[in-house]
């Protein structure tokens, strides 16, 4: 079984940080639930405490990614398992609001990870009247170091992986949805893209008018995926990070190694598999909008 087993947050450092935060809470839809002293901004979808650290900075950049562990799991035990695996690691208390104690790591290719147990759930409410996602779902990174950081997810906190673009994409798993996290192996270490969840599928179209009404145009799709089979549709947010919006994701079940079986699979079952470079959409859609760059 994976150490953890979801997607706790994304922290990206921000160029402009009014645009930013205008774009993620009027348009979005999520709450400021809190901001410490040094002016790091933490935005709730709507349960958790945060699942988007926003800090001002004279240019954008991707921080790091905070990961939930099984209830449970004893910090200092875990903070030694990383150290055991050859990585340096943290344990840090009252480390930001809302979460009283983590274990920060140094990952492989640069990338920094805090592992919580627990985060305070102040429950700030959806927000009507904005795109209003239901979750954050998973996030791309791009790494010049794929093979590293894929190995430590998979090696060392146990993802599965669920399906492969090429030799470009990795998709890997630690809960029921097809994937959590995708690598992306390309130069330099930066986010590919950060999805959502939608409520349910009609949402795309109500999501996309919010959008344009707040000037934000969608980039591709919705379309349905062949990894995953998401139906997803992307644009960008006011630091040109790309943010997929999705629904339909495919569920993966590890016991069984594959998906449970959809009428739009190309094999039954839908076992773990290794698409082509152009087959980004079942559909044949092609949008003239280069995903593999983000
Ligand atoms: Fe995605």
């Amino acid at each position: 079984m994976p150490k953890v087993f979801q997607l706790g947050y994304i922290a990206v450092a921000v160029a402009d940080v009014a645009r930013t935060l205008d774009y993620y809470v009027k348009a979005l839809g999520t709450t400021e639930v809190d901001r410490d002293s040094d002016g790091n901004i933490y935005l709730s979808v709507g349960y958790q405490h945060h699942d988007l650290v926003l800090t001002p900075a004279s240019e954008k950049a991707f921080l790091h990614l905070g990961y939930q562990l099984n209830p449970g799991t004893d910090l200092d035990r875990f903070a030694k398992e990383v150290r055991d695996f050859g990585l340096k690691a943290v344990k840090k208390s009252d480390p930001q609001p809302g979460i009283a104690e983590l274990v920060e790591v140094e990952g492989p290719a640069g990338n920094t990870f805090q592992f919580f147990e627990k985060i305070d759930a102040p429950a700030p409410g959806y927000k009507p009247g904005t795109v209003s996602p239901l979750r954050l779902g998973h996030v791309a990174v791009i790494s010049p170091e794929a093979d590293k950081l894929i190995a430590f997810y998979r090696d060392f906190l146990g993802f599965w992986e669920t399906d492969w673009i090429g030799d470009l994409a990795n998709f890997l798993t630690c809960n029921y949805e097809h994937h959590v996290v995708n690598v992306v192996k390309a130069p330099p270490s930066k986010i590919h893209h950060i999805a959502f969840q939608l409520h349910e599928t009609a949402d795309h179209g109500r999501s996309a008018d919010l959008l344009r009404a707040a000037g934000v145009p969608t980039k591709w799709g919705p379309s349905r995926h062949t990894a995953g089979h998401n139906l997803a549709a992307y644009h960008y947010d006011p630091e040109n990070t790309l943010i997929e919006l999705y629904t339909d994701m495919d569920v993966f079940v590890p016991e069984l190694g594959f998906c449970q079986p959809r009428p739009w699979h190309e094999h039954a079952p839908m076992r773990p598999k290794r698409w082509g470079l152009t087959e980004l959409s079942t559909w044949g859609v092609d949008f003239q909008f280069d995903l593999a760059t983000a």
